[in-house]
């Protein structure tokens, strides 16, 4: 039997190629070797935008364009919404019984995030909620209400799966073995940085390119992506690994890199003509990608209907877990 996995992802907005490169290519490939659930994680997006709620509704459609766009293949993979699985709400309260206050406040994970609040919002972010300080405990439902056995995430979530699994070890030794331990994937993907040279890639930091944008956005933005700050002429010699251009060639431009790198080295070619065929690359490596989303934009009753159908199918899994869940909790009754 195939194992199988199970991720997930914040409808708060499109795909960014940071999501692309950095976990979602990974994604398309890893639904041809394992039984895979991808969660459309709303309930999860609510716990930081509880006062926008029409935002995480209106995004949950427009991640499920994405990722129909990039490959993930509803044939082969089960791509569902989150909040219209109740069991999984229903197992986050019983797992929070496992899990102390001081080792959710502990969890690296969680500790960022409140940090990060707090330097967005000042001393608001001291008022982070249940909700919040408690998605780990939620995170640990939808893997087990899965039998997810692998986990693709990045590294900022593996405190996560950690707490994953010592929740789940301590529901086994209480309980008896009834859940199954989950294993972090980790993959060859790489953080993708902004097009100001900022690490990370990212909606807040308006320095994204998504896979959606129009050619007009895109010129636009790569006109304006940092470069290397020593060139000041068109033929003055720069060095491609302090330019953002550069590094985006690098993921896109599958034919002439190396005369990007050499002519720059020289200083023989400008700046404006590198960006120019670095939109033209873009361009066509996000061809297909729009394309498909094209059709699905203007077809939201197929994607519903794909919603629709992987959210019943793991309708069917949750439901086993919790019946085997509720028995070892003996909370079985008249059943
Ligand atoms: N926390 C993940 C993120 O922000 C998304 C997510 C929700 C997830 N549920 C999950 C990831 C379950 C792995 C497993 O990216
Ligand atoms: Fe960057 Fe290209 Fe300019 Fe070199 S020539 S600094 S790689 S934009």
């Amino acid at each position: 039997m195939e194992k199988t996995i199970l991720t997930g992802i914040r409808p708060t907005g499109r795909l960014h190629l940071g999501h692309f490169f950095g976990a979602t290519k990974n994604w398309v490939e890893l639904q041809d070797k394992y039984q895979s659930f991808f969660e459309i994680a709303d309930v999860q997006a609510l716990t930081d935008n509880f006062d926008n709620p029409t935002k995480v509704r209106e995004n949950v459609r427009e991640i499920a364009i994405d990722l129909l766009s990039i490959g993930i293949d509803p044939n082969k993979s089960i791509m569902f919404i989150q909040s219209m699985i109740p069991e999984i709400a229903e197992l986050t309260i019983f797992y929070s019984n496992l899990v102390t206050m001081a080792r959710l406040y502990r969890n690296p994970t969680i500790k960022t995030e409140i940090a990060q609040k707090k330097a967005i919002f000042g001393n608001h972010g001291e008022s982070v909620t249940y909700g919040f300080v408690g998605y780990p405990v939620s995170q640990a439902a939808d893997i087990t209400a899965f039998n997810g056995e692998l986990v693709p995430v990045g590294e900022d979530q593996l405190p996560l799966i950690e707490q994953c699994r010592e929740i789940v070890r301590k529901f086994n030794s209480i309980y008896g073995d009834t859940l199954k331990e989950p294993e972090p994937y980790l993959s060859k993907t790489t953080r993708i940085k902004g097009l100001d040279g900022n690490d990370k890639m990212g909606k807040s930091l308006g320095n994204a390119i998504y896979l959606r944008d129009s050619e007009e956005i895109i010129t636009k933005k790569i006109m304006n992506a940092v470069t290397d700050s020593n060139k000041i002429k068109k033929n003055d010699p720069a060095n491609p690994d302090k330019c953002m251009v550069y590094y985006y060639h690098q993921l896109v431009n599958h034919t002439n890199l190396d005369v990007v790198c050499s002519e720059c080295r020289k200083g023989s070619r400008g700046c404006v003509q590198c960006k120019k065929e670095l939109i033209a690359h873009m361009m066509n490596f996000l061809k297909p990608i729009q394309e498909k989303a094209h059709y699905y934009e203007n077809h939201p009753e197929v994607v519903d209907a794909i919603l629709l159908d992987g959210t019943k199918k793991a309708q069917k899994v949750a439901k086993e877990t919790m019946k085997k869940v509720k028995k070892a909790i003996k909370i079985d009754y008249y059943s």
